[in-house]
């Protein structure tokens, strides 16, 4: 997961292969609740893991159900049957509403019933979704509830700790136009309490169905069999009670499908593949948002289903606007919106005012997003119009991602604009949300030109703490790093395995420098997990030692090995993005980085790092050696006749002699973001 304040993805070319999706959100958070509720254990496999179910399954242990976590992806609910062994407790909620709306109604009608009190709140903006209409209809039915702070919304508290009548004879009405979830939350919710037939009412026109739908197949799953009029009279009838199937798998999320249903439909496929396949959702899911299949066909999308798989082709190109009612796919059709930025024409998306109440308001921030790429956007109170930019109207934006998991997501598509200009999304640990790996999916499926890959160059003498600077620079930037001093290291390391001798006379040797030439080239080495692997030793210690240091000194001077090692230094550019750290990175492995920076310190300051490194160690070392050591080294890197220590003419100089590696870091940072077209976003 990419922990960083933005990522930066650079134009993209093509995209194909398999991604296995995570699972769905809104049934996840249902099947734990509906488990907590059964008697007995419930195995859920293929659970998504991701910040709101985490609260979700944070919340039912507060309540005293079992939770187990079996693998990262199964967990053992022991449910509580109708109990309520917890009668009082502060759950925080995050910002899931699939969280918050079911414990709501749940805890409210345990705690009316059976004597309790509970406090259900979240993050600030779960505390300006609405939630009124749920507990108008709790207290319809008797319960006890308060809002802690602004009337309407979260923070909750629910039950006065005494046991009280519930008023279950006349039907309940809820209102169903602004969020389909109160109606879910109590039709999860009410088989607690169904001494009698219990009526569900909508009040005005129900939205999001596919969702109910969703909540009335978990339930018959969990043996409550709703009666359904229509969609606007629901039934549970008397004695229904929540029998646990065991054992149950969850879908992968058909909402987060749509990323890579658009990704298949508006990028060409990569060479060698045949589109992109989707594991985890097929055309027969229980999700309503699989319906976003048609729409994306109504664009152009070439999709074809089996059970578990979706396989999508580019097929109309450019796509089709559209003008669709989307109330039956309200996530997903956040994407259409990005896909209509690569149709021919103006895209309506009509019937979409829940947008309004989400993770953010929807309809504002895609309108706004939209227009920094360039677009043309008209947005009313439940609809959004898009017309894309000519190729010529495309910029380079900074999206910004409101805390919206599913704003991080579809955006990342702009990325395939013909214009080739770069994007940046904003805050990209959001899309945890959903879907923890959403990038990384990303970047397992797509291609970009090599040249269109950005490389951060770091070099200078030894000592300098470029090592140090590199990794931290990448780590800001979600970058991978190439520490190609311990390519070398590898190579002097791999010689000594092969009993090839590396000292001065030896590399004399034409036969020897080719036999090194032809290690390198043939080097089994794996990063993993900031391990290095030779063939199946793990080395990374290995690498460190004064020895490796040495013989890296010397066989790095051969051209055989140099040359050899070119491919391999180069397959690191990968997206999205590489920091080199080395040598020759800004003049011979990667001259077109856009940034290079050679940093170098005082001799003496170099020599106090080092001295001070080797005493933390336990090493015994005097300064005045270290010094002579040092300066003797450089001029020998210096003077050398292959790749000599020396600044690309393009490099910018950082002296750190006086900084410390936080304020090196930001000057660095500073140094990338000022040449980035994203400046003043
Ligand atoms: O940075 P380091 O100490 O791990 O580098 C080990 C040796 O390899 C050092 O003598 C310099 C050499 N080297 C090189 O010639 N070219 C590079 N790109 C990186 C390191």
């Amino acid at each position: 997961m990419y922990a960083i304040p933005f990522l930066d993805l650079p134009p993209l070319r093509s995209a194909g292969g398999t991604v296995t999706l995570p699972g769905s959100k809104s049934i996840s958070n249902r099947v734990l609740l509906l488990a907590a509720l059964s008697a007995g254990e419930t195995t859920v496999h293929d659970l998504l893991d991701s910040d709101d179910t985490r609260v979700m399954l944070t919340g039912l242990a507060q309540l005293g159900c079992g939770i187990e976590h079996l693998g990262a992806h199964t967990v053992q609910v022991r449910g509580l049957g109708g109990a309520l062994p917890v009668r009082s407790a502060a759950l925080f909620l995050g910002n899931a509403g699939t969280a918050m709306r079911p414990l709501t109604a749940a805890l409210a009608l345990l705690a009316t019933q059976l004597g309790g009190q509970f406090e259900l709140s979240g993050i600030a903006r779960m505390h300006e979704r609405p939630i009124g209409d749920l507990v108008d209809a709790l207290r319809q039915l008797g319960c006890p509830v308060d809002y802690l702070g602004q009337d309407g919304y979260p923070p909750l508290r629910v039950g006065h700790g005494q046991p009280a009548a519930l008023a279950l004879d006349t039907p309940i009405r809820v209102r169903g136009d602004v969020s389909s979830q109160f109606l879910t939350a109590l039709l999860l919710a009410l088989p607690l309490v169904a001494t009698r037939d219990i009526t569900l009412e909508v009040v005005g026109e129900l939205i999001s169905k596919p969702y109910i739908d969703i909540t009335l197949k978990l339930l018959a799953q969990f043996g409550v069999q709703v009666q359904r009029d229509g969609w606007q009279r629901f039934t549970i009838p008397q004695g229904s009670r929540y029998t646990s199937p065991g054992s149950i798998h969850i879908e992968g999320d058909a909402s987060s499908a749509s990323y890579f249903i658009a990704l298949g439909a508006l990028a060409p496929a990569s060479a060698g593949t045949d589109g992109i396949t989707i594991q985890g959702v097929g055309l027969d899911s229980i999700q309503g948002d699989i319906r976003f299949v048609e729409a994306a066909q109504a664009m152009g999308a070439d999709i074809s289903g089996s059970a578990n798989a979706l396989h999508i082709r580019r097929g109309a190109w450019p796509l089709q606007a559209i003008d669709l009612d989307c109330n039956h796919i309200p996530d997903a059709a956040m994407t259409l919106a990005v896909m209509a930025l690569y149709a021919q024409g103006t895209t309506t998306l009509r019937n979409i005012a829940s947008w309004r109440v989400k993770e953010t308001d929807r309809i504002a921030a895609m309108a706004c997003e939209l227009r920094k790429l360039g677009a043309t956007v008209e947005e009313g109170h439940d609809f959004i119009r898009v017309t894309p930019p000519t190729t010529d109207g495309w910029r380079a934006a900074s999206i910004h991602t409101y805390d919206d998991h599913r704003v991080a997501m579809c955006f990342s598509l702009a990325a395939f604009n013909p214009a080739r200009v770069p994007l940046r999304i904003e805050d990209p640990k959001c899309v945890a949300k959903t879907f923890p790996d959403y990038f990384e999916a990303l970047f397992g499926v797509v291609q970009a030109n090599a040249a269109d890959i950005p490389v951060l160059c770091i070099d200078g003498p030894t000592a300098s703490g470029k090592g140090t600077l590199a990794h931290r620079v990448a780590e800001q930037l979600g970058y991978a790093v190439l520490d190609s001093g311990a390519l070398y290291r590898l190579v002097g390391l791999a010689a000594e395995r092969a009993g090839i001798t590396t000292d001065a006379a030896s590399l004399q040797d034409p036969a020897v420098a080719t036999r090194l030439g032809e290690l390198a080239a043939g080097l089994p080495v794996r990063f993993a997990a900031g391990r290095i692997w030779l063939a199946d030793e793990d080395v990374t210690t290995a690498v460190r030692s004064e020895a490796a240091g040495m013989a890296a000194s010397r066989v790095s001077v051969l051209p055989e090995v140099r040359q050899a090692l070119l491919q391999l230094q180069h397959s690191f550019r990968r997206l999205p993005g590489l920091v080199a750290d080395g040598r020759d990175m800004g003049t011979v492995i990667f001259p077109d980085a856009p940034l290079k920076i050679f940093l170098t310190a005082s001799a003496e300051k170099r020599a106090q790092r080092r001295y001070e490194q080797l005493i933390s160690q336990g090493g015994t070392a005097t300064l005045i050696d270290l010094l002579a050591d040092l300066q003797a080294r450089d001029a020998r890197d210096t003077s050398r006749q292959h790749a000599p220590l020396q600044a690309a003419q393009d490099a910018l100089q950082l002296d750190n002699s006086d900084l410390g590696i936080e304020a090196s870091v930001q000057q660095v940072l500073a140094h990338w973001q000022a040449q980035r077209p994203f400046a003043g976003a």
